[in-house]
């Protein structure tokens, strides 16, 4: 992450985040493209002719999607509205993967229309309605089986998704009839197969059940007749939000080239959200008011669940740091403005003894599904966004 102390002061991307702060009132989210740029191309590298579809579900921002797109990357959408933005900011159809429990016909129609790089099927139940809306158009479709393999990855419950009972995927006795039922359809052409794990995964021994998964699935398929040319194993690689270095892609693309040898030709696809973008943005927020109570300082700052809902849903951690650094610190708890008692962003935070009214904070790693789950609770604005570093100033030091 390009983001650092100059002079004691906080600098994104080579700009001080007061100097951000003058133009913006807070909170803002402020994205640091060199980060982005730097993570799309790491991605790449580690896997050169893979599809790698950006989870655009972790970052809206049109300026990151441009980015993203000018990096060659490709998008996983799982809404009309994701649909748009994706191609306003230049994601051609092809580079585009169509996502999605309960997907609505009119991202259907949009989606075959346009001839996007694959509808990944949810549920048998959704079979007939992509062959009736591609019948319509008189256009051919193609999708992909997402499985559920009933995987139990080390996350955040909330945040597994390919587990037994999930309302997510394929169940495994029920792939076997779907990929019947595409063969069977004119209008279906069957692209691969879909994986998603499940999100924020730091455990090899995890990507190791998964890309076994993938390597039974191809071949159960295969030998029923079924041409699985593709694996789309879905996103899921998490960062540690601390000083602690993230799993890499290279690391992955080790196991995953050693785990599905021999099954050639075989086309891989991603869907990366997290990993590319969590640690190139901050947001930034003011401190309201400082309270002493219950032998504790409760720091109040502008935003809290209404600008990033991670600590109160899923009690993620994110660091905090002063704007302006200074000696000695203190123990904080740094809450929110919003009526709730889990409105608290961090407990336990480090934080200059004089914090006072006005200043600045920055809650780090929080440029996935920071704005993008940003709700309006309390009537509050949502929080404002932008992007540093398009012509890479030097750092104001
Ligand atoms: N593909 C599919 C089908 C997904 O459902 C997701 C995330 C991704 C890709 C991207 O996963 P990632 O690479 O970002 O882990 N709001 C939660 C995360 C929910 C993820 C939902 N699906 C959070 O703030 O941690």
């Amino acid at each position: 992450m390009t983001l650092r102390y100059c002079h004691h002061t906080l600098c994104i991307a080579g700009r001080s985040v007061p100097s951000l702060a003058e133009k913006q009132d807070t909170p803002f989210y402020a994205y640091s493209l060199p980060s982005v740029q730097e993570r799309a191309r790491a991605f790449r590298r580690a896997f050169p002719n893979a599809l790698i579809a950006f989870a655009l579900k972790a970052n809206r921002y049109p300026p990151i999607l441009r980015a993203l797109a000018a990096e060659g990357l490709g998008v996983d959408v799982v809404s009309l509205g994701e649909w748009h933005l994706a191609r306003a900011a230049g994601f051609p159809p092809e580079r585009v993967v169509v996502n999605g429990n309960a997907k609505s016909d009119a991202l259907l129609q949009e989606a075959i229309a346009a001839g996007a790089q694959s509808i990944n099927l949810d549920a048998a139940e959704e079979v007939p309605r992509v062959v009736a809306a591609a019948r319509a158009m008189g256009k051919t479709a193609a999708v992909a089986i997402r499985i559920n393999p009933g995987l139990d990855v080390h996350t955040h419950p909330h945040l597994q998704v390919a587990a037994q009972g999930s309302h997510f995927g394929v169940p495994p006795e029920q792939v076997l009839a779907v990929a019947q039922a595409i063969a069977e359809a004119p209008e279906l052409r069957l692209a691969g197969i879909h994986l998603h794990p499940g999100s924020q995964l730091l455990a090899a021994a995890d990507w190791e059940a998964v890309v076994a998964a993938a390597r039974e699935w191809v071949g159960r398929l295969r030998s029923a007749g079924f041409p699985v040319q593709q694996v789309n194993f879905g996103g899921g690689l998490g960062i540690t939000y601390t000083n602690a270095p993230d799993p890499q892609p290279a690391a992955l693309a080790e196991q995953i080239h050693r785990g599905l040898a021999g099954l050639a030709p075989l086309r891989l696809a991603f869907e990366p959200g997290r990993w590319l973008v969590a640690r190139a943005g901050v947001l930034v927020v003011r401190v309201v008011q400082v309270k002493h109570a219950w032998g504790q300082r409760f720091v109040a700052v502008d935003g809290g669940m209404n600008a990033l809902l991670r600590p109160a849903l899923y009690g993620a951690r994110h660091r905090i740091w002063p704007v302006r650094r200074r000696e000695p610190a203190r123990p904080a708890t740094v809450v929110g403005p919003n009526c709730e008692s889990t409105d608290v962003l961090a407990r336990d935070v480090p934080l200059p003894a004089d914090l006072a009214a006005g200043d600045l904070l920055a809650v780090l790693d929080t440029g996935a599904y920071g704005a993008s789950m940003a709700n309006a609770y309390n009537a509050r604005p949502l929080p404002a966004e932008m992007l540093v570093g398009e012509s890479l100033p030097p750092a104001d030091v």
